[in-house]
């Protein structure tokens, strides 16, 4: 009964067993949720824009052991070194982070992935799981150089307010979808789903990651802990193609259902994306209290309003915050980072040109 349940109600996930002598997969088979036809097999690809996003991802592969972390240390450790704000935003923003990108993985992998029901999709997906396993790895690594309490930085969004309340908005929206006996099919579900991948590609990824980067990169652009800063600069190129992925699934997902789309839930995205502009100036001021490096609370209301304009127009919506300006243009470079142009000149590793194994060195 139940396996009757997941094909009238849902799509495929892949584990089906083979119905031996099917017919060959076409590509009008293919259908980015609810969909019938077999997963296990890549192509033909139906979402080209889906696999380019899978090899621009592996063309970007970094490891952050890869940084060099010696100044930081330095840095650190220098009693001189850097003010009380400073080390605040450093702080705050690795106890954010470093759970962020877990629970982020966990959204992935135990919620939404079951139900994207597109291969070249879900192949990506795989790649933005191991990248956020990368993103963990790399505050880990920031924490463990800088000889900080692990305990107390891991712990940080159980226990300091300004960094648990992001997390405390989005987890209902993965908890309903990770539920087991959640299924999509009918239009109430399939918005369920569409909701969680807006909450978290384009508010918790889009919105909620931006004051920190914004932080922790100009106190880089000020040759402060320019390791740390560097680690985060390849996070946000990676986080930008997070979001990309994210939009062109939810507007293929509106193409494929338009009904899914109505006044009533486009309120409601409305007022999500208002919600996190809310809580990510909340966040700016808890951890910037005064202004420092160039920057200030005020500066950041602006900078989220501007980001949130962009967000609603990249999903058909409009903007909430007329003439909204950045008051942060250099951010779109560190976006646009190639490897090449390394900002920081930190690293030298070059994937994208050169084979990464040698075996005859073994
Ligand atoms: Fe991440
Ligand atoms: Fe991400």
């Amino acid at each position: 009964m139940a396996e009757a349940m997941t094909l009238t109600r849902g799509g495929v996930t892949g584990l089906e067993l083979l119905e031996m002598g099917a017919a060959r997969i076409q590509v009008d088979d293919k259908k980015i949720i609810n969909c019938r036809a077999d997963l296990n097999q890549l192509v033909p690809f139906k979402y080209k824009w889906a696999w380019q996003k899978y090899l621009d991802a592996c063309a970007n592969h970094w490891m952050p052991n890869e940084i060099n972390m010696a100044a930081d240390v330095a840095l650190w450790k220098d009693p001189n070194g850097l003010t009380e704000d400073e080390r605040l935003i450093i702080q705050r923003n690795l106890g954010f982070f470093s759970t962020a990108d877990s629970l982020v993985a966990n959204n992935l992998v135990l919620a939404v992935y079951r139900h994207i029901t597109n291969p070249e999709c879900r192949q990506y997906l795989l790649r933005q799981a191991f990248e956020e396993a990368l993103h963990t790895h790399a505050y880990q690594h920031v924490i463990q150089s800088l000889g900080m309490d692990e305990a107390e930085v891991f712990n940080m969004y159980r226990e300091v307010p300004a960094v648990s309340r992001k997390a405390i908005w989005s987890l209902p929206y993965t908890q309903s979808l990770g539920d087991p006996n959640f299924h999509t099919g009918t239009p109430e579900n399939d918005q369920r789903l569409l909701r969680d991948l807006i909450a978290f590609y384009l508010i918790f990824e889009g919105i909620f990651f931006y004051v920190g980067f914004t932080q922790v990169l100009s106190m880089g652009r000020r040759n402060k802990m320019t390791g740390t800063a560097e680690q985060f600069q390849y996070i946000l190129r990676d986080e930008s193609m997070h979001l990309n992925f994210g939009i062109d699934v939810i507007n293929q997902i509106k193409i494929e259902n338009p009904h899914l789309w109505t006044d009533t839930f486009k309120q409601e995205v409305l007022d999500m994306i208002k919600e996190g502009v809310e809580l990510e100036y909340a966040y700016a001021i808890d951890t910037m209290p005064r202004g420092i490096l160039g920057m200030n609370a005020e500066m950041f209301k602006e900078y989220l309003q501007f980001i949130a304009n962009r967000r609603c127009v990249q999903i058909g919506l409009t903007q909430q915050y007329p003439g909204a300006t950045n008051p942060f243009p250099w951010m779109s470079e560190m976006m646009d980072l190639k490897k090449e142009k390394n900002f920081f000149e930190t690293r030298v590793i070059e994937y994208q040109t050169g084979g990464t194994l040698n075996w005859e060195d073994e």
